[in-house]
């Protein structure tokens, strides 16, 4: 069965190619917001693809989590990934969409929401994610959802990590 989580008026599951749609590819041309995505989607044709790539993995490499608010607005994404069933971790990785359906703290939620979607899935104890040292809107955003700052590369990435 399709599993969904309600948490604070936000609805989160598993994105699927039919949430492909224009507005999302359109996030995507907001450079400032954007400026850290190495890889961009050009058509919804590769945005496509790359949903299609996250589903067909059987949870065991990815977890892509669509997050929309109650009338179906699509808040952003949230995925995860690189799980280590040893250390009990994954990563996080976060992009959210038009400004207009985000209200203050949302983001917050929805980082929160997702942690909690990804425990119907997995049990595990720390997420972790790597953001660019330049990325301030990112690590404002991590640091009041409650990640701390693990290590930095010699490349400027932070690796932050949450315990749950
Ligand atoms: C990271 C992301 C989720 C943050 O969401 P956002 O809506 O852009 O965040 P906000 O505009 O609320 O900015 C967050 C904070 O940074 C501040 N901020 C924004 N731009 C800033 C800048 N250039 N310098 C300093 N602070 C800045 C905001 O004022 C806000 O601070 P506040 O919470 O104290 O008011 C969103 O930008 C995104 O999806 N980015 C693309 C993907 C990405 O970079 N993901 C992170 C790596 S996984």
């Amino acid at each position: 069965m399709k599993k969904k989580l309600y948490y604070k008026s936000i609805v989160f599951c598993k994105l699927n190619v039919l949430n492909v749609r224009l507005e999302y590819l359109h996030w995507f041309k907001n450079k400032k917001r954007t400026k850290f995505i190495i890889k961009k989607p050009n058509s919804l044709i590769q945005l496509n693809n790359f949903v299609k790539k996250c589903n067909n993995n059987n949870d065991d490499d990815v977890l892509l989590v669509g997050i929309f608010d109650k009338i179906q607005n699509h808040l952003g994404n949230v995925k995860f990934d690189e799980f280590d069933l040893k250390k009990k971790s994954c990563t996080l990785g976060i992009l959210t969409g038009d400004k207009k359906y985000l209200v203050k703290n949302n983001i917050k939620d929805i980082l929160l929401g997702s942690v909690k979607f990804l425990k119907l899935y997995k049990k595990f104890s720390t997420i972790n994610l790597g953001v660019n040292r330049l990325n301030i809107r990112a690590r404002k955003v991590f640091f009041k959802s409650g990640f701390r700052f693990k290590k930095i590369s010699s490349t400027g990435v932070i690796t932050m990590s949450l315990k749950i």
